[in-house]
């Protein structure tokens, strides 16, 4: 049942993501109850390797056995091959579970293997670099896609600011809509170093205009704009809950820390611009009265999220526009004020 599943979807999804562009999608997502769990299909050209999948296992049942885990493990592997007509060598599993730093234990962004299978995927044109076996996310988080898209039709000539930037792959849209100026900052050197192969694959660099910051956005943020910086778009992805000792503070929790964070991004907008605002908690509410004066906010996700995920719940995403006039500050995604963020 799986197998079948799996070869349907590639043969619709595929033919829909060559239309857009793009080479890597999402085949499979907890569709079947006996098979809960995610399937990525990351494709490249044959000349760069064919396709390779990534199966995210999620734990059952608490009372399932080891036996029952491995003979569970063994058939949905068998599936996920026969299904997309790949061998072993190119599927990668991985375990979800809840974020371990959230537990004490190891960090989401931590490596976890060091086999290096690095590939060259496509998205609208352009080209990232990913990692399928040495973390548990590859560098490349696929249900930002349309937001990205959107950045990229929204920047030329404009200031855009990309913070927990990750590799980088907001700003190579930026950078490729003819952005003026870019200024990208993540806490993880690791990360920035893949953002700036991220450039080059696309032929751009790091340079006076477009930089590359390493540092702990929150402490970054707080200092201000010292130089008189402000930007036109501001890109904030944060993760759900960080407790890296490379922070200042002790701990980050989005669901706790966004009223701050917004005040403190609000100072770097220049009048007119706007601010993407997304967060993977799956318990964030955002509260109107946090969202900075001066600001609107409008609730993007029914378009940010991409029509090849089944769980539309992914992630929730804002759009923070400076110089609204308080009659327009609203959430709701039906509101009368038209949104201008292109479909
Ligand atoms: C949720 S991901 C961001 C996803 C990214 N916006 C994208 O779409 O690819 C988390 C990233 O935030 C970085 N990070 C976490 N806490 C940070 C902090 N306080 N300052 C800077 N970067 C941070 C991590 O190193 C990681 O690269």
């Amino acid at each position: 049942m799986l197998a079948d599943r799996l070869d349907n979807r590639m043969r619709h999804v595929s033919k829909w993501a060559r239309k857009q562009g793009i080479s890597c999608f999402r085949l499979y997502e907890k569709d079947i109850p006996d098979f809960p769990m995610i399937v990525d299909w990351y494709g490249s050209p044959a000349s760069e390797g064919g396709g390779d999948a990534v199966a995210w296992f999620f734990h059952r049942t608490k009372d399932d056995t080891f036996e029952r885990d491995c003979e569970y493990r063994a058939a949905a592997e068998a599936e996920i091959l026969a299904g997309l007509g790949i061998t072993r060598d190119r599927l990668f599993i991985k375990q979800r579970g809840r974020q371990r730093s959230e537990e004490g234990g190891r960090d989401q962004y931590e490596r976890v293997d060091s086999r290096a299978c690095g590939r060259i995927v496509h998205e609208h044109g352009l080209r990232f670099e990913i990692n399928l076996s040495d973390y548990l996310d590859v560098g490349l988080f696929l249900d930002h896609r349309p937001t990205r898209l959107s950045v990229q039709q929204r920047a030329a000539g404009k200031r855009v600011l990309n913070l927990f930037a990750y590799t980088g792959a907001f700003s190579v849209h930026a950078r490729a809509g003819g952005a003026a100026k870019t200024t990208t900052l993540d806490m993880s050197k690791t990360y920035l170093d893949w953002y700036e192969r991220n450039l080059a694959l696309n032929n751009f660099e790091v340079n006076s205009d477009h930089r590359a910051i390493h540092a702990d956005c929150l402490q970054w943020l707080e200092a201000g704009p010292t130089g008189g910086e402000l930007y036109d778009i501001v890109v904030c992805d944060p993760p759900t809950f960080s407790n890296s000792k490379r922070m200042k503070a002790d701990s980050f929790a989005i669901d706790r820390d966004y009223p701050d964070l917004l005040r403190s991004i609000a100072r770097f907008v220049a009048p007119g611009g706007e601010v993407f605002f997304s967060t993977n908690s799956r318990s964030f509410e955002l509260d109107l009265a946090h969202v900075p004066a001066n600001f609107g906010a409008h609730e993007i996700s029914h378009r940010s999220v991409p029509e090849d995920f089944r769980n539309r719940k992914i992630h929730r995403c804002w759009r923070l526009a400076e110089g609204w006039k308080p009659k327009e500050r609203s959430s709701d995604k039906k509101a009368a004020n038209p949104d201008t963020l292109p479909e």
